[in-house]
């Protein structure tokens, strides 16, 4: 198995990045995908990291650190390679990152629908918490 190189986003990345998304099914109709790139090159833009494998670009996650939380989002691995380890290699690079900020606990939110990523997140020591998630749009996509 080649070794998976963990790198942060370069904007010529953004067309493989969106590319994967949608094979995923992380793509909603109220999240424009650039705009959502856009906004994080403008916010701690060296938490968006990619995936590398042999040259091709085969995962992504995108965290941020609010002060209080650090938050994942949009982890994604090519569906044909899955199971080699590159989402946990990805989510162990973003939790050395948040560390690095001082970051004491990370969250996440998983849609009600994806009941199969749920094993992978407890493979990697995530509990589920006891709260509601709620959110609220400030800008339209
Ligand atoms: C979730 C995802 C990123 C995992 O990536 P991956 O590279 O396949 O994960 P890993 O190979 O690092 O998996 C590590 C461990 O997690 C668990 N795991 C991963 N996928 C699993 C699945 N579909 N079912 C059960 N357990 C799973 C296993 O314990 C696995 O170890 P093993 O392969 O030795 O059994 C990938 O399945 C994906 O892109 N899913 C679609 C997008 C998505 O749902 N993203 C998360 C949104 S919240």
């Amino acid at each position: 198995m080649p070794s998976v190189l963990v790198r942060a986003f370069k904007e010529e990345d953004e067309a493989r990045v969106i590319e994967l998304w949608t094979f995923a099914g992380l793509i909603r109709p109220w999240n424009d995908p650039k705009k959502d790139i856009a906004r994080k090159l403008q916010v701690q833009r060296e938490l968006f990291l990619v995936a590398e494998l042999e040259g091709v670009l085969v995962g992504t996650v995108m965290a941020g650190y609010d002060g209080h939380r650090g938050w994942v989002n949009y982890l994604a691995v090519d569906i044909g390679q899955r199971r080699r380890g590159i989402g946990t290699a990805l989510m162990r690079d973003v939790e050395r990152r948040l560390k690095r900020f001082g970051c004491p606990k990370l969250n996440l939110q998983i849609r009600r629908e994806n009941t199969a990523v749920q094993a992978f997140y407890a493979a990697l020591g995530f509990k589920e918490d006891a709260a509601v998630s709620m959110g609220k749009r400030l800008e339209e996509d």
